[in-house]
């Protein structure tokens, strides 16, 4: 069934065959792959990454077969769209305002976007979207975001949205560490269609070593593995993946002091009179409606503190990263001059 959804360049494609794909023993004299001899970073990394893998497989409790890892999930949406959608003639579906990468990923690979917004309190519009993808064959994947970036909140009716599709769901679970929401990873049997996305970049703090996964039928993952450039992850990389995970103490700690922090930070910005609303998060982030959101961007940028401003998406909306209790107080120090500016 997968089959029917995937290009047929990709049907045909006969993979790259890297050196290191068939034999990966590092201890036997390798004269395959036209490394360099001396050095300590000469080796090409194990391109099917399976140490990390066996980790991945054991924290996230998916089998080792229904996990591809791609440099970042940036490079995980793109190969996806590669896999399903016909440049020029395909097009994929968002709900706007969330992540920017699938409509870029969508241009790049010359696929259409259709839009069907959010509704005012930022769930799916599931009526409209089912009109759209019924008058619409040519929408080969849906890409939803939850924990929704920049809105923060948990999406409520993906599975309906899942049930409703032929085609593929992308699930993009970038945050869903920061969630109080289970992953839908322990859905993939039910839903062979969906592929969930995670990364390693937001929970895990590693976003220096672009590390992101698709969980998915092991039918998918196998044509992601034909796909991917061979060794798209770099040795040190997969070991500092390897490292985070094994982690776990680390992981959780710092996950609740950013929770906390949070918390913190969002009774805080309710105090000031410019600030209008404080959107619930599920994130690591906070959504802020304020008076003046560029006024706002600006005066804190002149301050040498750099925050996004999404008012072209979400009037007078600006999104704010959590930081460490520190850059936290120090952010409110300044909007707290701003305050006082404003109100002299
Ligand atoms: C929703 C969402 N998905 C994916 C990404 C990209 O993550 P990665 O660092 O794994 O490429 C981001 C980064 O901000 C994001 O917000």
């Amino acid at each position: 069934m997968i089959e029917q959804l995937v290009r047929p360049n990709i049907l045909l494609l006969k993979p790259y065959a890297s050196a290191r794909s068939q034999f990966f023993d590092l201890k036997a004299l390798m004269l395959d792959a036209n490394e360099n001899p001396y050095g300590t970073h000469n080796r090409y990394p194990d391109p099917f990454q399976r140490e990390l893998k066996s980790k991945v497989a054991e924290i996230k409790n998916v089998p080792v077969d229904q996990i591809f890892i791609g440099n970042g999930s940036d490079e995980v949406i793109d190969l996806l769209q590669r896999l399903f959608c016909e440049p020029g003639d395909d097009q994929i579906l968002v709900c706007p305002p969330t992540y920017g990468m699938y409509a870029v990923s969508a241009q790049v690979n010359d696929v259409g976007v259709v839009e069907v917004p959010l509704t005012a309190n930022f769930q799916l519009d599931i009526n409209q979207i089912n009109q759209v993808l019924l008058a619409n064959p040519a929408i080969k994947m849906i890409f939803l975001c939850s924990p929704n970036n920049p809105t923060a909140n948990l999406l409520e009716n993906v599975e309906e949205v899942i049930e409703f599709f032929n085609g593929i769901v992308v699930l993009d679970e970038a945050y869903i560490d920061f969630s109080e929401k289970a992953s839908m990873t322990d859905r993939l049997k039910q839903f062979p269609r969906l592929v969930v996305v995670q990364t390693l970049s937001k929970a895990y703090g590693l976003a220096a070593a672009r590390i992101g996964m698709a969980f998915a039928s092991a039918e998918i993952v196998a044509y992601l593995n034909k796909m991917k450039p061979p060794y798209n992850v770099g040795t040190e990389n997969q070991l500092l993946a390897i490292q985070a995970l094994e982690n776990q103490a680390e992981f959780q700690e710092n996950k609740s002091l950013i929770l906390k922090q949070r918390s913190w930070l969002a009774q805080e910005l309710q105090q000031l009179s410019f600030v209008r609303e404080i959107f619930p998060s599920q994130a690591n982030f906070l959504l802020v409606r304020v008076d003046d959101a560029a006024m706002v961007y600006q005066k804190l940028l002149s301050r040498g503190i750099v925050i996004r401003n999404r008012q072209h998406e979400i009037e007078n909306c600006l999104r704010i990263s959590i930081g460490t209790k520190t850059q936290n107080r120090q952010l409110m120090d300044a909007l707290k001059e701003i305050q006082q500016a404003i109100n002299s």
